[in-house]
């Protein structure tokens, strides 16, 4: 398959095995996908049909066992793992399936962990708390938060570099719907000329996408 020439993100046949015992399983498998800026990319599919696996593969967190993934005309796999890491941490904001924030750091400091001058960053920090209703949290440590909190918290931290891609692995998990919806809004409006690629099992958070993708078995099914 001929790659589109001006991809933000391209996918080439990529596959991720892992190996279980003797047996490789493929967590994703044989996949072909291109985003474009500012799209807004969905991806639905059942538990364990390798979602997030898709998702570290185009964000260049794990590198394919076949295939190829591109960003603009860069092949993750032509750069060293600090190309790598300085194009995650400038370029791309992550929220993990699994909320995860620093225990010794309050929500603020979790928000601005990223920030290598975390003063010029403080009012995007102070501004995206107020969106996400977490303003008034802000010094709460993590263990002082709900579950739905600490994952606002890791929406807020994701966004604070304006990254040029957003992924988003079930962001909205732990939330109410208000609540989601809210995160929904948010990462659309701070997509700009990038994208978003959200995974989600909650067909109602796909709203803003443009494109829904489903996956079954490692396998792109439309
Ligand atoms: N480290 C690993 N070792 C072996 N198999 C793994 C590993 N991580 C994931 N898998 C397998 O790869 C497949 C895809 O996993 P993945 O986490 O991508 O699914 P998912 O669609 O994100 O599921 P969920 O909706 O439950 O988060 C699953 O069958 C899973 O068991
Ligand atoms: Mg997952």
């Amino acid at each position: 398959m001929n790659r589109e020439p001006f991809s933000l993100l391209s996918a080439q046949g990529v596959s991720l095995t892992y190996q279980d015992g003797d047996r490789q399983v493929y967590a994703v498998d044989a996949i072909d996908i291109q985003i474009q800026p500012g799209e807004f990319m969905g991806i639905l599919g059942p538990s364990g049909s390798g979602k997030s696996s898709l998702l570290y593969l185009l964000s260049g967190l794990k590198l394919p066992s076949q295939g190829e993934v591109f960003f603009w005309d860069r092949a993750f796999s032509k750069m060293n793992d600090a190309e790598r890491s300085a194009l995650r941490r400038k370029q791309f904001g992550f929220v993990f399936q699994q909320p995860y924030l620093l225990g010794y750091l309050n929500v603020l400091e979790n928000v601005l962990v990223a920030a290598e001058n975390p003063k010029a960053h403080l009012n995007r920090a102070l501004e995206l708390l107020e969106t996400l209703g977490l303003r008034g949290k802000a010094h709460r440590f993590p263990n002082a938060l709900s579950g739905g909190e600490r994952q606002r918290a890791c929406v807020a931290r994701a966004l604070l570099m304006e990254p040029e891609v957003i992924f988003a692995d079930e962001p909205t998990a732990s939330l109410d719907h208000s609540n989601g919806f809210h995160v929904m809004e948010l990462l659309d409006a701070c997509r700009g000329k990038g994208a978003v690629v959200l995974v989600t099992h909650d067909p109602q958070m796909l709203k803003y996408a443009h494109r829904v993708c489903r996956l079954e078995d490692g396998k792109l099914v439309e």
